[in-house]
């Protein structure tokens, strides 16, 4: 896994926008690793999750809290490591093409505040490392938004 969090912390720095932070988050994880087809995030709004910057192909635009994985990730306020999406049930499948995501809760003044969540079209494509160095992306993020 290579070190995205470094060039996100100095792509972000003195970016008071939270928005712009999102969209060059999600260029810069979505080109920066291999096998993705969608990363991008989905921000809490009137307590559902709604569609905000992501790379790929056209997505849903509301999530309910406990629904597929994103859902399930701010319900359990915990990071989801689906190996294969086929085999998680009520995943949502916005894209065909993906087998493998990771959606990993952010935070804002102690609430959920939103979901990181990248797909890839490989099977069991995010590792342990991967999930450490996204978590520590996430935290670099719950900073300037
Ligand atoms: N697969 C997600 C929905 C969002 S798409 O991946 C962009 C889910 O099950 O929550």
């Amino acid at each position: 896994m290579i070190n995205i969090s470094d060039e996100l912390k100095s792509l972000v720095d003195g970016v008071s926008y939270p928005w712009s932070n999102l969209a060059n988050a999600s260029a810069l994880i979505f080109d920066s690793m291999t096998d993705l087809n969608w990363a991008g995030f989905y921000i809490m709004h009137d307590g559902k999750l709604r569609l905000g910057p992501f790379q790929g192909k056209i997505a849903c635009t509301e999530i309910a809290v406990g629904k597929g994985v994103c859902g399930t990730a701010v319900q359990k306020d915990e990071t989801q490591v689906v190996p294969d999406v086929h085999k998680f049930p009520g995943h949502i499948a916005c894209d065909s093409a993906s087998n493998s995501e990771i959606v990993i809760p952010i935070h804002k003044d102690g609430a959920v505040y939103g979901v990181l969540d990248i797909d890839s079209v490989a099977f069991d494509r995010f590792s342990e490392e991967d999930r450490k160095e996204l978590e520590k992306c996430v935290k670099i993020l719950e900073a300037v938004i």
